[in-house]
């Protein structure tokens, strides 16, 4: 039913920063290159798994640069390594070329914003178990929230170079329409086709964008215009599956959403990391143990992050 394990010759790396830029109020795309050994490495590294960035000795922006809310965080020391995921994998010749898509929310995202072509940077990676995907399935519905999206932007090329017959939608929320984690813009006519997002658009995803405010496109909770959809649509439970990234309360919801209609469903947690290498068990998930009432905790990092959702026990949040 799987196709091949997630990538496991992980290593220490130095990569290249090859571009940074800013796409919105306070997201921004790294690209970063990795040769010889570290390319071979991530050539294969699947969309869910994810790499350890030391921003250590990274600068921190000037300080007129440092938004106002992260005033006081900026100063604190980064000795860990901070976790983020892929949103593009591209394997040339020598070389590996990675993207990552991200937020700015604390010291280690905010100095990441100084970094620019021509530094390098020291890269843990790839780690943990990305999203499976089952050959049997027809139709792949993909549910982000917020920086959620990348390693679904990453899962929708895949899917589409290597599974060509299948039919994927995705659904991207986030509070406002400044604070939709996408390069390019929304335009109207793409939108009314139901190919709102261009990160989706460019591998012929449709897609639909929900704003908590309203502000672009389903005026709600990114669940609740999934909820919509699958009612107006209902496509055949054993047919579909569902993958999540996002916020813990989004992935709650779209597992409950998940059960009831019968679906198949894998979402991506996230915790705090320290180490990213199953050392320091500092990122434990609940999981319920199957046919019994145990639990069990399960470490994000290396059994994770991406989960069976009728494994995880979410918060209650
Ligand atoms: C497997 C994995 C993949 C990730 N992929 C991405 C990605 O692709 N793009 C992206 O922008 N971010 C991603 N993250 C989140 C990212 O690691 C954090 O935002 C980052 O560590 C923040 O570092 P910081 O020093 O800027 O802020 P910090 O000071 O470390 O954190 C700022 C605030 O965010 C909270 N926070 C930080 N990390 C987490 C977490 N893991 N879970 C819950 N709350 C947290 C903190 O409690 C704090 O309130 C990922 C996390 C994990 C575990
Ligand atoms: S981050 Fe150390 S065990 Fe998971």
């Amino acid at each position: 039913m799987v196709e091949e394990p997630s990538a496991t010759n992980k290593g220490v790396f130095s990569a290249a920063v090859t571009a940074n830029k800013r796409i919105g109020l306070r997201y921004y795309r790294l690209g970063l290159e990795f040769s010889m050994e570290a390319a071979a490495a991530f050539a294969k590294a699947k969309a869910g798994q994810f790499a350890e960035l030391d921003l250590s000795s990274t600068a921190l922006p000037k300080s007129e640069n440092i938004p106002e809310e992260l005033v006081d965080a900026a100063g604190r020391n980064v000795l860990l390594r901070r976790p983020f995921s892929f949103a593009d994998v591209t394997a040339k010749k020598d070389k590996t070329s990675v993207e990552i898509l991200y937020c700015v929310v604390g010291p280690g995202s905010l100095r990441m914003t100084t970094l620019s072509a021509g530094d390098t940077i020291s890269v843990i990676g790839p780690l943990g178990n990305g999203f499976d995907v089952p050959k049997e399935k027809k139709l792949f519905l993909l549910v982000a929230g917020g920086m959620g999206a990348g390693p679904l932007i990453y899962l929708a090329k895949v899917l589409t170079a290597d599974y060509p017959s299948i039919e994927v939608v995705a659904f991207a929320g986030a509070k406002s329409a400044d604070e939709l984690p996408f390069e390019r813009r929304l335009d109207q006519i793409s939108q009314e086709l139901g190919f709102a997002v261009p990160e989706f658009a460019r591998y012929g995803i449709k897609s639909l964008v929900a704003t908590d405010d309203g502000s672009a496109g389903f005026g709600g909770l990114v669940t609740n215009c999934f909820s919509q959809w699958l009612g107006q649509n209902k496509p055949a439970g054993r047919d579909t599956i569902i993958f999540g990234c996002g916020p813990e309360a989004m992935l709650k919801r779209t597992a409950e959403i998940a059960k009831e209609k019968n679906i198949d469903c894998q979402v991506s947690m996230e915790r705090m990391m320290a180490c990213g290498i199953g050392v320091c068990q500092s990122c434990a998930v609940e999981c319920r143990v199957a046919d019994s009432n145990e639990t069990v905790y399960k470490l994000c990092c290396e059994d994770g992050p991406v989960f069976e959702s009728k494994e995880v026990i979410f918060s209650p949040r």
